[in-house]
């Protein structure tokens, strides 16, 4: 080993990251495909990883999606194209496999707005509660949770408890207003947000529906209330594609992270995407976590398998019951 990869090795838990040069004619896409197959690899991405990366992965999908690939692969190693928390889920229900992700300080706005122990306290006052929380979350607040949901499932999980059943919903209070909303429940909110669904300008937005009146305003609903109300459909990143996909109209306004918009694009080309407004002059509806991950990283990753997931086997198996909920209750609603 070279001693400038040795010295980037050690360097992995500061920088998060391999920082290797790499030779610029390397053809990074058939390097990865070649990884792939000599390590029995399986690389899975989230709809806002960079288009580079989409292209190369073996499954591209929403929490839901990724969640269940993770958990039915025969692959040796999981390679996470997403960020931290998406990866952990992955570590959580394959503890012997080994799961790496490009960047390990790829976070979330929204999972850090839940500290586990400011959120046991909280749990701790509403003791006749139970807790449904949002897959983007730690591995902490996932062990002090009944149930995880996502954005394709929390409307039949919540729906899957009595109505009398008090219910702590957390970290995000969008998708929890939400869900009160569409269900008739009154959860109580853990006041979190995810930055980038926060940046939506009404205004603008509202403008630009002026400028183009057959455009359908489509929306992820981590976004808030007043952008949901106008929607015309609110859906996970896979039911807004799928949306897109059958839906007659030709334009469409997307309110969630750009990186979406390559594959509506790619199953839609003769439609038009145009990606809502922020409500400032900076490109803040790219997800600066998810954004972290480039296809550089991913290629180094793979050859060195590092930065990998780990975690302690007690969180792990605490964390492990409520997402398994979730996929039961998911699989029975055929989702
Ligand atoms: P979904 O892909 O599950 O809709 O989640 C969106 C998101 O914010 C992931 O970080
Ligand atoms: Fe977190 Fe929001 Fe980024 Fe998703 S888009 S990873 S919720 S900060």
């Amino acid at each position: 080993m070279k001693p400038e990869t040795a010295a980037a090795l050690k360097q992995i838990d500061k920088r998060g990251f391999l920082d290797i040069d790499l030779d610029p004619t390397l053809d990074l896409f058939a390097a990865i495909e070649r990884l792939k197959k000599e390590k029995n690899a399986v690389l899975l991405a989230h709809y806002y990883q960079e288009p580079d990366i989409q292209d190369v992965a073996d499954y591209i999908g929403d929490s839901l999606g990724l969640a269940q690939q993770a958990e039915k692969t025969n692959a040796d190693m999981i390679v996470f194209a997403g960020v931290h928390f998406m990866a952990e889920t992955a570590k959580i229900l394959n503890p012997s496999k080994k799961v790496v992700i490009p960047d390990l300080k790829a976070g979330c706005s929204l999972s850090d707005s839940c500290p586990p122990p400011l959120f046991k306290k909280f749990k701790e006052k509403h003791p006749d509660h139970v807790v449904v929380s949002y897959i983007n979350c730690s591995a902490g607040i996932k062990a002090l949770s009944d149930v995880i949901v996502t954005s394709s499932n929390a409307r039949i999980i919540v729906e899957s408890f009595p109505k009398d059943q008090p219910i702590i919903f957390a970290p995000d209070k969008n998708l929890g207003a939400y869900i009160n909303k569409v269900t008739g429940r009154n959860m109580l909110l853990w006041d979190g947000a995810c930055m980038v669904h926060e940046i939506f300008s009404l205004e603008k937005i509202t403008k630009l529906k002026i400028r183009h009146p057959e455009a359908k305003l489509i929306a992820h609903p981590e976004c808030e209330e007043p952008i949901l109300k106008i929607a015309d459909y609110i859906g996970s990143t896979t039911g807004l594609l799928k949306y897109t996909k059958t839906d007659a109209a030709k334009e469409y306004i997307v309110a969630t992270e750009t990186g979406i918009l390559h594959q509506m694009m790619k199953s839609s080309p003769e439609k038009t995407f145009i990606p809502a407004p922020p409500n400032n002059n900076c490109a803040c509806n790219d997800c600066p976590h998810m954004k972290l991950n480039t296809l550089e990283k991913l290629y180094l990753c793979m050859e060195y398998e590092v930065p990998e997931i780990t975690m302690e086997e007690e969180l792990r198996l605490a964390a492990k019951k409520p997402i398994e909920r979730m996929l039961e209750i998911s699989a029975k609603a055929g989702l």
